[in-house]
């Protein structure tokens, strides 16, 4: 038997939008940054089996903190990685796969990307092994994983991961050691997916320029946290988010994850910052969950936005 966990990442530059000329899949079309969430991890066990193609096993049997109810929808993406790992090995036996979150899903964490990149190192620990060859590099996995999911790609790299058109890597930022928190707004599932999101954003009038904007804004957030600005990371992370989210709303047809609950906790985030001087840096996925990322020195101020 093998098994492996990974985290899950905030990204503060996002991924949006793919190349869509590229043979590859889920090349995006320009660099991303991101955070890991070490307390939200995805777990994978896998075993051989003697059936005639692989077997996805739902667990019901966890404990009341472990999530394990996959979609009809979800099990086939799972079966279908499991596959392409299998064929770009060359390994020709069946496993049988269970996988777990310590977090359920709808709450504004993507646990795709944590599900696939434990997936991918599972998968490849156990055909490895039976093989008798030598595990693959991180960066080799990371590239492996994005096939599946390409926000999974940074989730091999901790805690700061850059990932550009053609790699994810670690990237070295002297802040370490964030508080991460995560304000659940919605429990209710997301009507468009971000996978629906990256074709839909390639509707919209501000998407022509999106890339150069991303890209500017990936040099400007590392020089800023290089540079220990903590205010001018704060400032190019909500730029960022929004940017995302306009895109979104000028989509033809326009979606919405921002809720009148999250708007208000925007509000209250940007007011701290003016009273403050200091406060977190705060951004938003494809959903109406509101990530807060806090310095280890600021863990007096992290009561203040209910975080879980
Ligand atoms: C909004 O990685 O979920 O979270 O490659 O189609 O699986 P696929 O998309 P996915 O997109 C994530 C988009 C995002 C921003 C980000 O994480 O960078």
């Amino acid at each position: 038997m093998w098994k492996a966990n990974a985290p899950a990442n905030i990204a503060l530059i996002k991924y949006m939008g793919k190349n869509e000329t590229c043979n590859k899949k889920n090349i995006p079309l320009n660099t991303s940054i991101s955070y890991i969430l070490p307390k939200y991890l995805s777990f994978v066990e896998v075993s051989l089996y003697e059936g005639d193609s692989d077997l996805f096993v739902n667990n019901s049997q966890l404990s009341t903190t472990l999530y394990s109810n996959f979609s009809n929808n979800e099990i086939s993406r799972f079966l279908q990685h499991a596959q392409f790992l299998k064929e770009h090995f060359e390994f020709e036996k069946n496993f049988s796969i269970k996988s777990w979150n310590n977090f359920p899903t709808g709450i504004g964490i993507a646990s795709s990307a944590s599900s696939f990149a434990a997936l991918t190192k599972t998968i490849v620990a156990a055909i490895v092994d039976l093989k008798n060859e030598p595990y693959p590099s991180n960066e080799y996995l990371s590239q492996l994983s994005r096939v599946a999911s390409g926000s999974s790609c940074r989730s091999f790299f901790q805690p700061w991961s850059i990932w550009t058109p053609d790699k994810a890597e670690k990237l070295d930022i002297p802040i370490k050691d964030l508080i991460t928190s995560v304000i659940i707004i919605d429990k209710t599932q997301k009507k468009i997916s971000s996978s629906q999101a990256h074709k839909l954003v390639r509707t919209s009038l501000l998407f022509e320029n999106r890339p150069q904007r991303a890209n500017f804004r990936a040099i400007q957030l590392i020089d800023a946290l290089k540079n220990s600005n903590w205010q001018a990371a704060y400032k190019i992370a909500w730029q960022e988010f929004m940017d995302m989210h306009a895109l979104f709303h000028t989509s033809d047809s326009p979606f919405f994850y921002i809720t009148p609950k999250s708007w208000q906790i925007l509000s209250e985030v940007q007011k701290f910052w003016e009273d403050n001087n200091d406060g977190p840096i705060i951004t938003m996925d494809a959903g109406p969950a509101i990530h807060l990322l806090w310095r280890s020195d600021q863990s007096q101020l992290l009561t203040k936005f209910n975080p879980t």
